[in-house]
């Protein structure tokens, strides 16, 4: 598995990975990524590997941050994370939201988020 900085060309396979994990809930699109990883203050990140060996190694996990607020006094707000259904409990989304967390403890900032009630998996992770 490897953690790395998402970039526009990432936008298809999270739009992809977001129709499957967000049915019915309005999924962002792959235009909605690439406008967002555009953001100066945003920041992307993702874990790729194979499910299963010898599967081809792709974006299995990715995770979106916005910095707000003053640069004195930032806060960061989570917009996005999932992972693929065939490579959960895997321990993708701890990774990612540690080093999500990184970034804010860096800048001695707080994370926000939101979460629906009953979204059990998310509320265990966070
Ligand atoms: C939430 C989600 C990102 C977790 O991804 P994941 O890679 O499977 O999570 P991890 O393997 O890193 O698990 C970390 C912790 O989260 C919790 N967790 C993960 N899946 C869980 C589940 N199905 N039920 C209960 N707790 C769960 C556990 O505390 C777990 O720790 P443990 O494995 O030591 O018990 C994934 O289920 C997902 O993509 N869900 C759909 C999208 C979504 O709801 N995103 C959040 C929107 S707010």
């Amino acid at each position: 598995m490897k953690l790395r900085e998402l970039t526009p060309a990432d936008a298809p396979r999270c739009a992809e990975l977001e129709e499957v994990l967000f049915p019915g809930e309005t999924p962002w699109s792959s235009r909605i990524f690439r406008e967002e990883m555009a953001q100066p203050f945003n920041f992307y990140l993702g874990v790729e590997g194979a499910i299963e060996e010898p599967a081809p190694v792709k974006l299995l996990g990715y995770a979106g941050i916005g910095m707000m607020g003053p640069a004195a006094d930032p806060e960061f707000e989570i917009h996005t994370i999932g992972v693929d259904p065939a490579a959960q409990r895997r321990g993708i989304a701890r990774m990612m939201m540690d080093n999500i967390c990184h970034i804010a403890d860096l800048k001695d900032a707080p994370v926000f988020l939101e979460v629906r009630v009953g979204n059990d998996p998310a509320i265990g992770l966070y």
